[in-house]
Order: C-alpha cells, then structure tokens, then sequence
C-alpha cells in the first residue's frame, strides 16, 4: 500500500482521473497580447472556467477544482482585485441556472470570510443554490493557499489535544488520516490530475497536501484560449501514466493481475 496517502490505491490508470485540479495561468499575457486591460483577461478566463465544466462531465470526471484567487493575490493592484471580485459577484448568479441544469454541486475552498459582501454572497447562494446536484463538483478556491490550509488544520488539531482529558493519547492518534481530517479538503478527493495553463512549472500554493500523488500536467496555452481538446489531451496524458505510489511497476502489475 501507498505510505502517506490515505485514500488512493496503486493503480495503472486507463480511467479518467476523479478529480481535477487547474491552475488558470494566463489572463494578463493573453489580455495583453490583444492591447486589453488585465480584467479583459479575467473576464475571458471566467467564461473558459464557465465552459470547462461541461468539457469535464463529459470526460467523466467527478471533482474539479480551479484556483481563482489565491491567498497572496490579495497584493494585486486594487483595481485587479476588486474587478476580480466584481467578476465573481456578477457571473455566479448568471451561471447557477446553468449549473443546475449541468446537474453542478459548487463548493468552495478557502477562507471566504473576508471577501467583499456582494462576492461573498454570490458563493454562499451557489453553494446553496447547488448542494443537492451530484452531477459534477465544482470546487472554486478563493482566498486559498495550501499552507494555509494545512496551517488551520494543524491549529484545530492543537486546540484538540489542548483540550482533551488526555492529551499524550490524543497526540498518539494523531495520524496522516487524522491530520487531513482537519483540513478544508476533509472531503474533497486527493487531486489525480493538476493542470497549469501559462506556462509555469509551480505550484504557487496550490493543493500543497492534496496532490501529493497527483500526475502534474503543464501547458503553454493561456487559460483564455484553454479548450476541450487541450483538457483531451492532458487527459490522455494522465491517463497513459502509470501511478506507482512509491511501488515498483512488477509490484503494480501483480496487483493488477489479483483483480483481473
Ligand atoms: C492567473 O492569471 C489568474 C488569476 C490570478 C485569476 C484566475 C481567475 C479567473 C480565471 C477568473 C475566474 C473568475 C470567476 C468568476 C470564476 P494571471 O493574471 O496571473 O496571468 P498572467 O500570468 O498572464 O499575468
């Protein structure tokens, strides 16, 4: 078995992956490129974010998480900022009738408490709104870091054992399982596939926990101009990797063989 991860299993992966992690790269080179302001960018990567939903049901894939605003974009210009989160209080209403129809649960991770009114409104109605859809998740991660989020989880778990009547036992059961447990990922699936459109090859933050086995996937293609047919191909990629979780490839192939 795996030695950290809790909820895989080693596995040679024609399926398609469960959930699908995206870093949307790209906005300001590609708002750029066409003499447009940076919002023009955003705008444009909100409607692919929009569309992507339908591209990933139709790839069979259950979880979809995109990273909207990180922890650190909050140091943009206030200009970018804001418009960000006007974007967000704008087009979550325009698109629930959508999601219902796409049968879309959205949820969010992160730490919403300090978005503006009108953007935070617009989440929670979604969530709302979505809660009973089982069709696809679509996990947007606003004011989401990962370290933050392993941050609140190791907190909790300090006041737990604060707390409890024993807390050298308390401190026993601490476990990988326990540790994630008290994440904001608690029930999201570990990441398979990460995809970062623009170019980079980082993580700036994203599912530093949770994508501890994920099959990472970057591209040049600006998230503006991301289409099915590049979400096809990262697909296949994935899907043409074999996910040895620490094991050897003979090791995989007899697991492979005691379940045929
Ligand atoms: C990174 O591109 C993108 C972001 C920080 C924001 C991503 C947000 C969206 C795609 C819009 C989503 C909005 C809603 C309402 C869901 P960048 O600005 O860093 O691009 P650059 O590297 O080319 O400058």
């Amino acid at each position: 078995m795996p030695p950290v991860c809790t909820e895989t299993s080693p596995e040679i992966s024609p399926k398609p992956p469960h959930h699908v992690g995206i870093i949307m790269d790209g906005n300001g080179r590609w708002a750029k490129a066409q003499g447009k302001g940076r919002i023009e960018g955003h705008k444009k990567g909100a409607e692919i974010a929009r569309d992507i939903v339908g591209w990933a049901q139709n790839q069979g894939i259950k979880q979809l998480s995109l990273y909207a605003f990180s922890t650190e974009n909050w140091n943009r210009p206030k200009l970018e900022v804001r418009g960000l989160m006007s974007l967000l209080a704008i087009l979550l209403p325009k698109s629930l009738p959508s999601m219902m129809q796409q049968n879309v649960r959205f949820r969010v991770l992160g730490d919403i408490s300090p978005l503006p009114r009108g953007a935070k409104k617009a989440v929670e109605q979604a969530c709302q709104q979505t809660i009973s859809n089982d069709g696809i998740d679509l996990i947007l991660c606003l004011n989401y870091g990962g370290q933050q989020e392993i941050l609140a989880a190791v907190k909790a778990i300090v006041q737990q054992t604060i707390n409890a009547t024993s807390p050298q036992q308390a401190l026993a059961a601490l476990d990988l399982a326990s540790l994630r447990n008290a994440m904001w990922c608690r029930d999201i699936a570990p990441v398979d596939l990460l995809i970062r459109t623009g170019g980079e090859t980082r993580l700036s933050n994203f599912h530093l926990w949770d994508a501890a086995y994920a099959e990472l996937y970057f591209t040049d293609v600006l998230w503006p101009n991301f289409s099915a047919l590049h979400l096809q191909h990262a697909i296949d990629d994935y899907q043409a990797r074999e996910r040895r979780y620490g094991l050897t490839s003979e090791q995989l192939q007899a697991i492979d063989q005691k379940h045929d």
